[in-house]
């Protein structure tokens, strides 16, 4: 017979071979009851004395947390199973008997993160990279149907995008080189043969606060497209996010459900969404009596009080150009620039960065230096200012910080299989 998955088995009738790893196992009386997970979820397994043989019924009774087993059975509805179904087992064998699993009820979380590369057998972290894939798989389908080019930047660079007091340093047989913050700068260069270009690329900040949103090495969502101004880039960005919650609320409902999310949240998100600039989001945050000034930089709180009430995403605008980076376009003002933050609802904060960029060399050369960079690194880039330089704007947005919203979760390090965090890159 040839293996089918749990998930095909609910609702079959009749004789089924299936084939993982029991996440649960208990013995009533004559009767062993294994809970069997595969890639597709669970079901209820009951060994009973007498419908299989007694050297199956033997393995049965000797089987650990995590063992993995094929069997044959005979799938019924069983209301008092998890799922509604049960299968009665009539063959087993035996793969592999499970050492003692390490991981048994309340273990503090610093433990489970010990042992990580066990702890993904869990339903959660199993719901949570359903609704990762799915979020990206959506993401890959808008950038198709809009006729955006995926591309591959490098990930060692020589230039930091993002500010040098992040930047993981690497040795490059003796040279300097760096690990990359933001694929943007490449991607600016990808402008010019392509026009609109995307990537996912994992990114690394050397972020040494602690907080539930930053991850050191997190995976980046970046496009860029040549003749896009803030106002058409603002558009790209709701429509794409908009896309990714409505595949996840549709395709993802039962692992949001299991994970406290109702998917009704996600399909709600739609265009278009609510722009303030950041002088009104400043006006907004004194009134709602917060300690605030003109030229802060907004944090978990601001953003909180920002989208009280929010039920889709905002975009904050036009931030002082002093708390942004040096290659974003002045506006006429002189004071701000054309950029926008987009901050999820429910105090999840930001999760995308983007503007229009400069095309003002001095200006940006101005910027890099009283940060202290090293000019002669970003020649390269200024080079695309001097070769048909078009207006082009372009965002990042952070893979783990939508699935954390997505999926309502706590912290961000549940949002991806091995987190890095400040103190650990074991396992
Ligand atoms: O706002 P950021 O720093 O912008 C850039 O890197 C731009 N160069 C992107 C671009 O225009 N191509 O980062 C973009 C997004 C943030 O909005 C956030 O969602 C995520 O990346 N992010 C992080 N996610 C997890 N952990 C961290 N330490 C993050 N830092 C930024
Ligand atoms: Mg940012």
């Amino acid at each position: 017979m040839d293996f089918i998955s749990v998930k095909e088995a609910f609702g079959r009738a009749g004789e089924v071979a299936l084939r993982g790893w029991c996440s649960r196992v208990r013995t009533q009386k004559n009767i062993v009851f294994v809970v069997l997970r595969d890639g597709s979820g669970s079901i209820q397994v009951a060994f009973k004395e007498g419908d299989v043989s007694a050297d199956a019924f033997k393995r049965a009774s000797e089987l650990t947390v995590e063992s993995s087993i094929t069997l044959t059975g005979a799938v019924r509805k069983d209301d008092r199973a998890p799922g509604g179904y049960e299968v009665q087992g009539r063959t087993l064998d035996v793969v592999h008997v499970a050492e003692r699993f390490p991981i048994v009820k309340d273990k503090s979380p610093e433990f489970l993160l010990d042992v990580r590369h066990l702890w993904l057998r869990s339903e959660q972290i199993a719901n949570v990279t359903v609704v990762k894939d799915t979020l990206m798989s959506a993401a890959r389908d808008w950038f198709r149907k809009n006729e955006w080019f995926e591309t591959t930047p490098p990930i060692i660079t020589a230039s930091a995008a993002e500010g040098g007091s992040t930047i993981f340093e690497i040795d490059y047989f003796g040279d300097k080189a760096y690990l990359s913050q933001s694929a943007q700068m490449y991607l600016e260069a990808l402008i010019f043969p392509l026009e609109r270009v995307w990537a996912i690329t994992p990114s690394f900040r050397a972020e040494t606060s602690r907080t539930t949103r930053h991850l050191t090495e997190y995976w980046h969502l970046e496009a860029e497209a040549a003749w896009l101004d803030q106002e058409a880039n603002m558009r790209v960005q709701e429509s794409l996010v908009s896309a990714m919650a409505q595949a996840v609320g549709k395709q993802c409902a039962e692992q949001l459900r299991a994970l406290g999310r109702d998917p009704a949240d996600l399909l709600k998100i739609k265009p278009p969404f609510k722009r303030i600039t950041y002088d009104d989001a400043i006006e907004i945050l004194k009134k709602k009596g917060m300690d605030v000034k003109w030229g802060d930089d907004l944090r978990t709180e601001e953003e909180r009080a920002l989208v009280e009430g929010e039920e889709k995403p905002i975009f904050v605008t036009n931030y002082p150009a002093h708390i942004k980076a040096f290659y974003m376009k002045l506006n006429p003002d002189g004071k701000t620039v054309a950029c926008a933050d987009m901050i999820a609802p429910e105090g999840f904060g930001e999760i995308i960065g983007g503007s229009q960029r400069s095309e003002d060399i001095e200006y940006m050369k101005k910027r890099l230096k009283a940060e202290g960079a090293n000019l002669k690194n970003y020649e390269w880039y200024f080079d695309l200012r001097r070769f048909g330089s078009v207006p082009h704007s372009g965002f990042g947005l952070g893979i783990e910080r939508v699935v954390r919203w997505f999926c309502k979760l706590e912290h961000i390090r549940d949002a991806t299989p091995f987190p890095r965090t400040l103190n650990r890159f074991y396992p």
